[in-house]
């Protein structure tokens, strides 16, 4: 089997890595790849930048690939799925449209308000006063995240004081990377939840806890995450997230008519009494949560792929609409 995955991160490499363990991959190419991904055994970089669609749809046509996977964000955004599905190349990766749920903050929190799903309070704001007036009703501190993709950061600030809210807003509103999300913030346990979806249901991945503060005793600012630790939840912990939030998602994707094939991942705080809110939803695994989950996982990873694109397999295994296939055996 052969496949290709686009990225550069660790990421992908980790998604390669895994890949190779078992025989039935015999090779992975990355595109473009890293420096460690270009003399690792069984992988092979090559010149594609992974936002060019066309260039991947290409490659992955002339080198036969089994299959595609995506890591960045930004070639889900620009339309990788649909441009492959339009060739007939097999990909595992949501739609441009579907994909909104990462991309556009402001979608993804409407989705979550109109199907009920337990999410924190907030307000989408165009403006900076408006922004600065909703802020000013809620307690510190307050959470700022942009609407869109930004470049050079996570795009989220947790703002301690009232001064800090006020230069958050001020410099993002300056820097015009569109509206903000201003959020209340809610104090408890964290956790990334991720499921590979094909569809019609899902198998849970294992879950984990990302680090997100940078420097020592959480004192510095948010960060996409600078490690991750796996297990974390209790028994009913995973099924607080499975009933409130996981399935609700699903049902609620398929009210809206989006077709979604991939990786979901839900980022969940879950709070003193035991409630968990959907913080985020991203369309991919989480970085640095991939390492944990797939350092756990014991299943051929390709399998599960081609299961995901064959839909047969989960099917089978159909209990309800979204059925949670039984994932204990497939970690450590
Ligand atoms: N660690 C969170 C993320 O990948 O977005």
């Amino acid at each position: 089997m052969k496949i290709l995955i686009a990225g550069s991160g660790a990421g992908a490499q980790a998604l390669a890595w895994k890949l190779l363990q078992d025989p039935a991959v015999e090779k992975v190419w990355l595109a473009p790849g890293n420096p460690a991904t270009s003399c690792a055994p069984g992988m092979e970089n090559i010149p594609v930048s992974s936002g060019d669609v066309e260039g991947l749809a290409r490659a992955a046509l002339e080198l036969k690939a089994d299959f595609t996977l995506i890591t960045p964000t930004q070639t889900l955004a620009a339309g990788v799925a649909d441009y492959f599905k339009s060739r007939g190349l097999p990909i595992i990766a949501p739609t441009r449209e579907a994909s909104r749920l990462e991309w556009s903050k402001g979608f993804s929190k409407k989705f979550m308000k109109k199907y009920q799903i337990p999410t924190p309070y907030s307000a989408i704001c165009e403006s900076q006063e408006q922004a600065q007036k909703f802020a000013d009703t809620l307690p510190l501190p307050v959470v700022i995240k942009a609407d869109g993709m930004v470049h050079g950061g996570t795009g989220v600030v947790i703002a301690q004081d009232r001064q800090h809210v006020k230069n958050t807003l001020e410099e993002f509103f300056t820097r015009n990377v569109g509206p903000m999300l201003v959020e209340e913030f809610i104090e408890g346990e964290e956790v990334s939840y991720t499921i590979l979806f094909d569809g019609k249901n899902y198998l849970p991945l294992a879950e984990s806890r990302d680090y997100k503060k940078l420097l020592d005793g959480d004192k510095g600012p948010n960060t996409g995450g600078m490690g991750a630790y796996s297990p974390v939840l209790s028994s009913a912990q995973h099924e607080a997230i499975i009933t409130q939030i996981v399935e609700p998602c699903l049902a609620a994707l398929n009210s809206e008519g989006i077709e979604y094939i991939g990786f979901l991942y839900f980022g969940v705080m879950i709070d003193k009494k035991g409630m968990p809110s959907l913080l985020e939803i991203n369309c991919r695994l989480g970085n640095p949560e991939v390492f944990t989950i797939l350092e756990r996982l014991e299943s051929p990873l390709h399998e599960l792929f081609i299961l995901t694109l064959q839909k047969g397999y989960f099917r089978r295994h159909t209990r309800t609409r979204f059925t949670c296939f039984d994932h204990s055996y497939l970690h450590r």
